[in-house]
């Protein structure tokens, strides 16, 4: 497939996986997190399965808008790629909290995370995809992006806005052949998914068929395409 990806939250859960299981496909891989030691781990075993894969890592914190900036500019300095044809939005943070106990600054933060970030990534390099008339930008979203549970105001309100923002997207940028897929999983057996409290972690889905089903989304349809894809766990307990 020849192709560029560009995953955030790559040091973990889903991003890790889903950055493993491409190296079939992937020329290149940008792989984002703030954590220097995993995703230098991770390029490590992207290279021992594919040592012809250029790996770049982009080590910035996205709950900050400074940290948005950062990335851009390690794309601009490296001088290897110069078009990404994936992004795969996964980094995010789930804060649990009761609503009184919500802080500004958390809920800013988070926003950020969750929500504008993955804007601000997906308008930089979907700018270039439009250009091009080709691009593919993956918005993990979840069930919060449908229903909310308590104590989870800001992760529920930050999901259904990613929500918004895949479709605006779409609305605007897909006749020019950028495409947009909103991916909606329940519960995942990742890190995040052990804040999920007083549910069975077992029952929980492995973030292996989530990844697994993306890479089922990269390969363009003639005259359809999917821009939605709810993902539910079979057993809920
Ligand atoms: N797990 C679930 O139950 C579940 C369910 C539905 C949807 N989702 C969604 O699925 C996606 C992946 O979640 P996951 O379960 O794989 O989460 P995870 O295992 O907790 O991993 C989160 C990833 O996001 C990165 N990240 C967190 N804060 C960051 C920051 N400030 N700046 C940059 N990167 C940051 C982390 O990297 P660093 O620590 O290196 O920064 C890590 O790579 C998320 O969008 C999540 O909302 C998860």
């Amino acid at each position: 497939m020849n192709k560029t990806f560009l995953v955030t939250g790559a040091s973990a859960g889903l991003g890790e996986i889903f950055s493993l299981l491409i190296t079939d496909i992937a020329k290149n891989i940008i792989i984002v997190g703030r954590n220097r030691n995993k995703l230098n781990m991770l390029k490590k075993k992207i290279k021992k399965i594919n040592s012809e894969i250029e790996v770049i890592i982009a080590i910035t914190d996205l709950s900050k808008e400074t940290g948005v900036l950062k990335l851009f500019k390690i794309f601009e300095k490296q001088k290897k790629i110069k078009f990404v044809d994936v992004i795969v939005n996964s980094a995010a943070n789930f804060t649990v909290k009761k609503i009184e106990e919500v802080s500004m600054e958390q809920l800013k933060r988070d926003f950020q995370l969750n929500v504008i970030s993955p804007f601000l990534i997906s308008k930089y390099f979907g700018f270039k995809m439009k250009k091009k008339n080709k691009g593919l930008i993956f918005n993990i979203g979840s069930s919060s992006s449908y229903d909310c549970s308590k104590n989870t105001s800001i992760y529920c309100s930050t999901k259904h806005a990613l929500l918004g923002m895949s479709k605006a997207f779409n609305a605007e940028w897909q006749q020019k052949g950028v495409k947009s897929i909103f991916i909606a999983p329940g519960s995942m057996k990742t890190a995040m998914g052990r804040k999920v409290k007083n549910q069975d972690f077992n029952t929980f889905i492995e973030p292996l068929e989530v990844a697994n089903t993306i890479k089922n989304l990269l390969n363009d349809k003639k005259s359809m395409f999917i821009d939605e894809v709810k993902i539910k766990r079979k057993i809920y307990k």
